[in-house]
């Protein structure tokens, strides 16, 4: 077969097979059964995608190509192993953020390629072959690109709790800045691509453009509160995926553009199910300061002041949950923090065992990223029949013999419904505090993310349970096993 049938004829047909398997993948991420065969094909669609583009480019320098896969592929395989499960939402935010580079440096060079290479003496919109619509979907790459880079890498040690311990940074007149540097990005924008002319000229401009970027994305970032990168995190994977998009359209590639765009709306719609789910505007969320004064953001260290609060031990919550027909569940961040998936599974095993119908209840936003419950539980192997989602789960409550919260906080904390001073005034709830008896395993008093008093915990019919949640949950499959 010679290159030409290959570049021409195969490619494409790869591309068609590889863009179905995108599009299958996606459609499997959508349940959690078939999450897992979802992301296999999806790596095999970027696999043949691979394939194609090296088909398609006929011949190219493969030791490079050798480098690079061996490259990230070690550094890859190490992150993944190394990465506990409550760092994903660092790790995603790293990836987005290289996804964005990786889109700027393919419209970079083009540009080195093209233009300053060539020693072109006119304009980027005359020098290459797609004209105007090229000078332009280079320059958005550069800058959505570059965005996305800072802009996550910002976000990273935000979570990380490096910058600030993940407090929003509020800059003096930071809006009127940040205009500046848009206005500023888009003029650049137009001068790079139709302005600008010869390789210095183009250099420059293409250079200027990508340093305002890199800026803006650190600048539209740091006022951003740590409770709300999760959020940014959706946001900025949906500008990696337009960025993509827009390289797509610079090297010609349609499945690039097909793929980018996928990822650009599937980040825009968990983007707005996140907001949705913390009755927050996304304007809100980006505007940003939410919890600069109250310590959202990370406060779980802040104690508040708590009057007739109950505690009890293993022992006498076990006799109550023996005894109880029906149980929920609700797992929080403090469930993924303690590892205790594995024990919950096992004393709703033994709970079950004595006749109780058990069930988990999935608060949208539980955890620090979506889905985070239902990775966990799903990796201790909880039947998926088990974990029913807020809407259908809450009317449920108040049938409940006894229901046990483990390592949650903001996501039960009623005072979403009643106080709209309240940062979380408004954020749907799960109403655990319905039930006869509510224990709350966590290892003090202290605030979840939002950094607010928790009302459900000085209710009469609450129980506290001190400690670390996989230790209690021991504590307790011990002392029902023993009854
Ligand atoms: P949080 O309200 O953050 O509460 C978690 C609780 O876990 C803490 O109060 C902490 O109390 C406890 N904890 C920590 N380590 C523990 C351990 N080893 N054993 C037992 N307990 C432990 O969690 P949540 O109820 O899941 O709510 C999630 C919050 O994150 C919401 O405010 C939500 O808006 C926000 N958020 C989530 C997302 C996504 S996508 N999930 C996105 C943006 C924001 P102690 O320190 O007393 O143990």
């Amino acid at each position: 077969m010679n290159t030409e049938f290959l570049s021409t004829a195969v490619a494409p047909l790869v591309y068609i097979a590889s863009t179905m398997l995108f599009v299958f993948g996606l459609k499997g991420m959508t349940k959690v059964k078939s999450a897992r065969r979802g992301n296999h094909l999806a790596a095999a669609g970027m696999f043949l995608a691979v394939v194609g583009a090296l088909l398609e480019l006929g011949l190219v320098d493969y030791r490079w190509i050798a480098i690079g896969l061996i490259v990230g592929a070690v550094v890859g395989a190490f992150l993944a192993i190394r990465v506990q499960m409550t760092e994903m939402p660092e790790m995603v935010a790293l990836l987005n953020g290289f996804g964005g580079a990786a889109s700027a440096l393919v419209a970079l060079s083009v540009v080195w390629n093209d233009v300053v290479e060539k020693d072109a003496a006119e304009t980027m919109a005359h020098t290459l072959r797609g004209g105007a619509a090229d000078a332009v979907t280079i320059a958005l790459s550069i800058l959505i690109g570059s965005i996305t880079l800072t802009g996550s890498v910002v976000a990273m040690l935000k979570l990380k709790g490096k910058l600030k311990k993940g407090q929003p940074i509020l800059l003096p007149g930071r809006h009127g800045i940040n205009l500046v540097l848009g206005l500023g990005a888009i003029g650049l924008t137009a001068y790079a691509g139709f302005v600008a002319t010869g390789a210095e000229g183009v250099t420059l401009a293409t250079l200027g453009l990508t340093g305002v970027a890199l800026l803006l994305g650190v600048l539209l970032v740091i006022p951003i509160g740590g409770a709300d990168m999760p959020v940014v995190v959706s946001l900025l994977n949906s500008y990696s995926g337009v960025a993509a998009s827009m390289a797509g359209f610079v090297v010609g590639n349609p499945l690039l553009i097909v793929a980018g765009a996928t990822v650009g709306a599937a980040g825009l719609i968990l983007t707005q199910i996140m907001c949705v789910a913390m009755n927050r505007s996304l304007l809100n969320v980006l505007v940003g300061g939410f919890g600069a004064t109250d310590g959202g953001g990370g406060a779980g260290d802040q104690v508040m002041e708590y009057h007739n609060v109950r505690s009890c031990g293993a022992e006498e919550a076990a006799m109550v949950l023996e005894a109880a027909e029906s149980v929920i569940i609700v797992p929080g961040y403090g469930l993924a923090v303690a590892q205790a998936q594995h024990t919950v599974r096992e004393l709703a095993s033994e709970l079950e065992k004595r006749g109780a119908r058990v069930t988990y209840a999935i608060h949208p936003v539980a955890g620090r990223m979506p889905g985070h419950m239902n990775v966990l539980l799903a990796e201790a192997d909880v039947p998926h029949e088990q974990l029913i989602e807020m809407d259908l789960i809450n009317s449920e409550f108040k049938n409940t013999d006894a229901v046990i919260v483990v390592g949650a906080n903001d996501v039960v904390n009623p005072v979403a419904n009643k106080d709209p001073g309240s940062p979380i005034y408004g954020m749907p709830i799960l109403n655990a505090h319905e039930a006869k008896s509510v224990f709350v395993i966590k290892r003090s008093l202290g605030a979840g993310y939002a950094g607010i008093k928790n009302e459900l915990f000085e209710m009469p019919n609450t129980m506290m349970i001190y400690g670390d949640a996989k230790k209690v949950l021991q504590d307790l499959v011990r002392e029902v096993k023993d009854l």
